[in-house]
């Protein structure tokens, strides 16, 4: 195997850092990238990229939902001219599912970036209810308000998305290749809890609203209006009984089932990450 360098944007997030970290283990060196991290990159501010990009021969691409795809398209091309080979690019299932005119756009200029792209579309993933305020910040105060209803979701370990990630970046025979990612069943958000429960020993209480409520509930609390209307979304899908099917991505990419929720729970409880 030969080292590669490979640039990690939105490598502090949930998908980022475990993409970083796996790829290390293999032996190559993951660029960690945001606007926090050693290698400062923020999409709003292009001066930081060419730093980012310099030497790298593969990028994964954590993009920025509320960005404007001309800072998107204007990335991916300087990626090219300096010389990138590989684009990974995390996009969403329900995204496309829901046809988003920017998610399908993003897509469509990797898609013609002229390298090597494979396209990702996980559904949530499990580290939403560990690692993304309005839903981990609830299971640990113990109270979790959701718009889901009784609508079930195959929630993906994002280890499982950084797996399929290092191996498009790493390996042949993934180019071209656009991988559905699900976790191997689907759950409602009270199934999802009773296992953190019974796992952490946690009460944790749930009401169930309806999706208005649970919109003003998301503005209040944790996002701007457009972010909050666009999780309402996605919560309205799940309700509707809509976003409950599995995707064999996992399988087709790495020849392995997925990782199971109670899988991602119990390792999360043994990591102490509800505390
Ligand atoms: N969460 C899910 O369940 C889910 C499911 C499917 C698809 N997705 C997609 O995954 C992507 C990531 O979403 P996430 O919620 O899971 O977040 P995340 O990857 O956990 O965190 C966002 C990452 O991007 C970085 N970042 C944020 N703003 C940036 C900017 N202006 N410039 C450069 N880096 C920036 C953050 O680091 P700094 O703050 O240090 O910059 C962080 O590393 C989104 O495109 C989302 O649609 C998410």
């Amino acid at each position: 195997m030969t080292a590669k360098t490979i640039l990690v944007l939105g490598g502090t997030g949930k998908t980022g850092r475990r993409v970083a970290a796996q790829l290390t283990e293999r032996g190559h060196t993951a660029r960690v990238a945001s606007r926090s991290a050693p290698t400062r990159f923020d999409w709003n501010d292009d001066t930081t990229w060419p730093a980012a990009l310099g030497g790298a021969e593969a990028v994964y691409i954590v993009p920025d939902d509320a960005g404007p795809l001309t800072q998107f398209e204007s990335f991916v091309g300087l990626a090219t001219r300096e010389g990138v080979r590989r684009l990974v690019l995390l996009s969403a299932r329900e995204w496309i599912q829901l046809g988003h005119p920017a998610a399908t756009a993003r897509e469509d200029i990797v898609r013609r970036s002229g390298v090597a792209w494979t396209l990702l579309r996980p559904v949530w993933f499990a580290q939403n209810f560990s690692e993304e305020p309005f839903l981990a910040d609830e299971v640990r105060e113990g109270a979790v308000r959701y718009g889901t209803g009784d609508g079930r979701h195959p929630f993906i370990d994002a280890e499982d998305i950084a797996a399929v990630a290092v191996a498009a970046l790493t390996e042949d025979g993934h180019d071209g290749r656009v991988y559905p990612l699900s976790g191997p069943r689907a759950l409602s958000i009270p199934e999802a809890l009773d296992m953190i429960a019974a796992t952490t020993g946690r009460t944790i209480s749930r009401v169930s609203v309806p999706l208005d409520e649970y919109e003003r509930h998301l503005t209040d609390r944790y996002y701007p209006a457009g972010a909050a209307r666009a999780v309402t979304g996605l919560h309205e899908l799940v309700r509707q009984h809509a976003d409950d099917h599995l995707s064999d991505g996992v399988r087709q990419a790495l020849g392995r089932e997925p990782r199971d929720f109670a899988d991602y729970v119990a390792t999360t409880a043994a990591a102490g990450g509800w505390g």
